[in-house]
């Protein structure tokens, strides 16, 4: 998936300076035991609109490992009085959180098409799921269910409760800035553990309000933390410092496997969301219109930047003219634009350097691979498009699964069509991926829809409906390289926040040797 896509190679926008503008540009600050504060570097970078780079949004601190340990110690300060605030007392603030998200959504979701550059009603959505986030794990708060079990002895009582795991380091992607950091920001809170939160450096804005958010909800100093920079800088001083228990990161599978690597040296918990590289399957008996809608909707929303994008159709050769041909003719009306334009359905890529990497792979697609272009491929750079990041929504047909542009994640506005002659090598396809995030099947077939659930090793399925949107009270989360084992939302996201303490109470009055002594009462 996302992030960190970024974490660890430069941004090539901050390099973008208009000394003109700069003078009336917003500064902003880190938030480092309740106080919003410059980086000890004293170096700012830009956070630019992708629709327009001449669109200076705000100048954010360049923050060094020194800020991240500055932000560490504040974490560990609050740590204490925290984790001993009562569950429901934590709630109270997060449902606090909540209210301000609500109140706010139409202003964090203008700022957040203004830096991602995803249409309105998507960053409407994504502070959408920040909220359900919060409302839904807040109620955490009152259960946080631990359970008790029989205990082997007689006048012995078994318990096992949660317990916070301590300073938690969340590093962020852009392609979803308020949702997925609440996703782990939320659940840590709740849990009583104390954050350090490193947004992408395309997008700090948006995680921004969501800490302003924080502070605003009453959430004591020192809890929540947030050091903007770069993922070599702050990112490497988070996975690397020895306080921080935890790291929940997500973002694409090469930098995930640094994070991990990190992790391990220094035996941190670490939670990973990567890549993805969903397949739908299209039934000869599906609802062919129906599953155009869900293609296109998965395939170019959020101009095809999320982890669950559709990027493969495999669709039946009974229907494979038909699909493709509705298809294309679908896509080609697709209006490309700055996503502050409500007539605008699928806006920009994040940066230039997206722009690179997704115009390399249809390059790819089309010499290397000769997968078939049947519509889009070409950078949009005249008119209102000069100064943004704008790519035509392409679809590349007739491809086969070992092609590169079926194999690997693109993120971009870019789907690949593949036939296949029967359910078993549609799966098979499907399957034949490093990745494990999402698959959606369209079929009225009861047989095939619990055939392909059963068989599609994903974490996510679909049936006659998109791989995207994925809802805040269900485990999300991928096999293979997507993931290393964890699921965040739902209530599972709890194991990752918490740990398990196995209480003994022996109220006998005498020794009583576990594994040894016979029941006497018996
Ligand atoms: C992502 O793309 O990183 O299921 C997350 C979905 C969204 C989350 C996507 N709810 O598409």
């Amino acid at each position: 998936m996302a992030q960190a896509k970024k974490a660890v190679a430069k941004t090539s926008r901050k390099q973008t300076t208009r000394s003109a503008v700069r003078s009336a540009v917003k500064i902003y600050q880190n938030y480092i035991g309740g106080k919003w504060v410059p980086s000890e570097s004293g170096e700012m970078f830009e956070d630019l609109n992708p629709a327009d780079n001449r669109d200076i949004i705000g100048r954010f601190p360049l923050s060094t490992s020194d800020d991240v340990n500055r932000a560490v110690n504040a974490a560990q300060e609050a740590f204490d009085r925290w984790r001993h605030t009562p569950a429901p007392r934590r709630a109270e603030l997060l449902f606090r959180l909540g209210e301000i998200l609500i109140a706010n959504k139409d202003r964090f979701a203008a700022d957040m098409t203004r830096e991602m550059g995803k249409v309105l009603k998507e960053t409407g959505g994504d502070v959408q799921e920040a909220i359900d986030c919060t409302y839904y794990t807040a109620g955490e708060g009152r259960r946080l269910h631990g359970f008790t079990t029989p205990a082997e002895m007689p006048d012995k009582f078994a318990m096992c409760v949660r317990q916070p795991v301590g300073l938690c380091g969340l590093i962020t992607p852009w392609n979803f800035p308020m949702a997925i950091p609440s996703w782990k920001l939320i659940p840590a809170l709740v849990c009583g553990n104390t954050v350090v939160l490193k947004p992408a450096e395309d997008t700090p804005l948006s995680t921004y309000n969501l800490v302003m958010a924080c502070e605003e909800a009453g959430i004591p100093p020192g809890v929540v933390n947030l050091v903007t920079g770069y993922g070599e800088t702050v990112g490497a001083a988070m996975t690397n410092h020895p306080a921080l228990r935890l790291i929940a990161f997500t973002g694409s599978t090469e930098t995930g496997r640094i994070v991990a690597s990190a992790c391990a040296e220094r035996n941190a918990i670490c939670s990973l969301e990567m890549g993805g590289k969903n397949a739908i399957i299209v039934m000869d008996d599906a609802d062919i219109d129906l599953a155009i809608e869900g293609a296109v909707w998965g395939a170019f929303g959020t101009s095809g930047q999320r982890c669950t994008a559709s990027s493969r159709l495999i669709v039946h050769k009974r229907v494979y003219k038909q699909f493709v041909s509705k298809l294309v003719e679908h896509v080609k009306t697709l209006r490309v634009g700055n996503g502050a334009d409500p007539k605008t359905d699928v806006g920009p890529v994040i940066n230039a350097d997206a722009v690179e990497k997704i115009m390399g792979y249809i390059q790819i697609g089309r010499n290397e691979d000769g997968a078939r272009l049947a519509c889009g491929g070409k950078r949009l750079s005249r008119g209102d498009y000069a100064h943004g990041y704008f790519i035509e929504p392409t679809v590349f047909a007739d491809a086969t699964a070992d092609m590169r542009i079926a194999q690997e994640e693109i993120f971009g506005p870019v789907t690949t069509v593949l036939p296949t002659n029967s359910l078993e090598d549609a799966i098979s396809i499907a399957n034949g991926v490093r990745y494990g995030l999402s698959a959606a099947i369209y079929t009225q077939n009861v047989n095939r829809a619990f055939r392909a659930m059963n068989e599609l090793y994903t974490g996510i399925f679909y049936v006659n409906a998109s791989t995207i949107g994925a809802e805040v009270h269900l485990p999300f989360g991928g096999t293979k390289a997507t993931g290393n084992g964890h699921r965040e939302a739902g209530t599972q996201v709890l194991d990752i926040f918490s740990e398990w303490k196995s209480i003994y109470v022996d109220f006998s009055g005498k020794l009583q040797r576990a594994q040894i002594d016979m029941i006497e009462t018996l």
